[in-house]
């Protein structure tokens, strides 16, 4: 029986394509186990708060009689420990000015912390999460994965990056792109991610 945590970054309450393609994957992942457990964050519904001078003081452990700073101490430490306790990590990730959502780089600011999920060793950084694996649903307007606009992507890299930092370097990433080049082109990116996804689940 797999944990899997689940987060959602599109900004969109309904008609979210990135949240659709999630529910498939959760959906396929149900029919290989019904036993697997989730754990879903919204971040569109329910953003987090962005680190700033009124609450980072949480982030580093110094409360004092700050309520916003403990606040953000004990949300941190949730994002965290669902983290630490997850198998497998999905991310709903629409591109957004050719990088991430800003909801879900805050939840990479939460949860990469120095000592706890990375830690600066002799002979450089070192990732403390480990043993886990990432899926991570990428949807698009324009197209990225070739062509013209590749050099543009500073969505995938960076999740990459961010995500090896910690040490989860088992990532597979589903793409559906391309989506306003026309109607057929997108429902047949829809479907073709959906399939991968239902594939990936099986597997
Ligand atoms: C604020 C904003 C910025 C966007 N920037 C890009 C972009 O840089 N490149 C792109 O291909 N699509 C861009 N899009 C389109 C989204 O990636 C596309 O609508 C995708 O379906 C979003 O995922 P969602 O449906 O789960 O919200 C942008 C959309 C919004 C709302």
């Amino acid at each position: 029986m797999s944990k899997v945590l689940i987060v959602n970054s599109s900004i969109k309450g309904e008609g979210s394509i990135s949240r659709q393609l999630v529910e498939t994957y959760k959906d396929s992942l149900l029919k290989a186990d019904a036993k697997t457990q989730f754990i879903e964050l919204d971040l569109g519904l329910n953003p987090l708060p962005v680190l700033s001078a009124s609450n980072i003081n949480g982030f580093f452990g110094n409360i004092g009689e700050s309520a916003e700073a403990s606040a953000l101490a004990e949300t941190v430490e949730a994002r965290v420990s669902e983290l630490e306790a997850a198998d497998i990590l999905v991310l709903g990730a629409p591109m957004y000015n050719f990088g991430m959502s800003a909801l879900l780089k805050t939840w990479f600011d939460y949860v990469l912390r120095a000592g706890r999920t990375f830690r600066y060793t002799e002979s450089g950084p070192e990732g403390l999460v480990n043993g886990k694996k990432a899926v991570v649903i990428e949807t698009r307007d324009g197209k990225y994965s070739e062509g013209p606009a590749s050099i543009m992507d500073f969505q995938e890299g960076h999740i990459r990056t961010l995500l090896g930092f910690i040490g989860i370097t088992d990532v597979t990433f589903i793409r559906s792109e391309a989506m306003a080049f026309g109607p057929d082109i997108k429902a047949a990116a829809i479907e073709n991610a959906a399939k991968a996804l239902s594939e990936l689940a099986a597997a």
